[in-house]
């Protein structure tokens, strides 16, 4: 059932907020989205060519993800109605269909179920997250490598959004993708905006850092000073080429090196914790470089 792969399910560990980007990636994705639900219903197609799409691309770990979810409640207070629903997809989902069903699957979701969620007409986010297992490039490389099934189920997906474009300007879809290179030029040529969320700089580590060891003040008081040092920003100076993701987790795992520090939180210093980013950092500077070197 297409229904299996709509997730209702949307607590997640960071919101809209808490995201540190950027200011004109917020921005320009709430802009971008809400000018889609304020036009769209009072403007033909064929005059706006908007498809009420954008995509969201970038390292995995950069909330992508989060912002997405967190998109309908920055555009409620300014719709008609004041609210706006959010429907996520799990496109792993559609394309782990049996042989020969994604294509149909695609259809019944995003041509069907979809548009019958929203059938009230109220602004609606679509989610389509990880979008590059369903969108999957079409070149010669890929052609050869995924089975032909996936191809006709991308092909589905840009047929489903070309006619939900037309016929439900009430819909808003955002796309989320760990990479750009695989996908397919036609889904990004429909994609009303494409913005990129990039990798923390020093300044937005600073922020993510404080904002977890401030977050962990409430109950460790003495964390609480930590995420308000001077230092910090020297600290996370360590942390870069960490993603938000990683740099969040990175506390946990300098609380976690020492038996003491997993019983007394509160015990934490700048100095482990500056070791343990600057470890993290270093790991992925080191893939980054094994990737390079075996691809040349
Ligand atoms: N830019 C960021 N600022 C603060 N926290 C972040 C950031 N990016 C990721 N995180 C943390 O990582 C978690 C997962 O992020 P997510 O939205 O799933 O990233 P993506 O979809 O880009 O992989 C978030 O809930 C948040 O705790
Ligand atoms: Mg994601």
């Amino acid at each position: 059932m297409v229904n299996e792969l709509v997730r209702h399910d949307t607590r997640e560990l960071a919101t809209w907020d808490e995201i540190v980007a950027p200011p004109e990636v917020k921005e320009r994705l709430a802009n971008q989205a809400l000018l889609s639900l304020l036009i769209r219903p009072s403007s033909p197609f064929v005059a706006t060519a908007l498809h009420g799409m954008c995509t969201l691309y970038g390292p995995p770990g950069t909330g992508k993800t989060t912002l997405a979810r967190g998109l309908p409640q920055q555009l409620a207070s300014y719709v008609p109605g004041r609210a706006v629903r959010l429907i996520e997809i799990n496109p792993h989902g559609l394309m782990s269909a049996e042989h020969g069903q994604s294509q149909q699957r695609v259809d019944e979701l995003l041509g069907d179920y979809i548009p019958s969620l929203a059938a009230d007409g109220m602004p609606t986010v679509v989610v389509l997250d990880e979008v590059e297992s369903m969108a999957v490039a079409r070149s010669a490389a890929s052609l050869a490598a995924n089975p032909a099934d996936v191809h006709r189920a991308t092909d589905a997906v840009l047929t489903a959004l070309d006619r939900n474009a037309q016929l439900h300007p009430h819909l808003f879809v955002v796309a989320t993708s760990n990479f750009t290179d695989a996908l397919d030029e036609a889904f990004l040529s429909r994609s009303d905006a494409a913005i990129l969320v990039p990798l923390p700089d020093a300044a937005a580590l600073r922020a993510i850092l404080r904002s977890t060891l401030g977050a962990l003040g409430d109950t460790y008081p003495t964390l609480r000073r930590l995420a308000d040092h001077p230092d910090l920003a020297a600290v996370a100076a360590q942390a870069i080429g960490l993603d938000g993701r990683r740099a969040r987790k990175a506390v946990f795992q300098a609380l976690a090196r020492d038996r003491a520090t997993v019983l007394s939180p509160g015990l934490l210093t700048l100095e482990a914790l500056a070791a343990t980013l600057a470890d993290e950092a270093a790991l992925t500077t080191t893939a980054a470089t094994g990737g390079r070197d075996a691809a040349n």
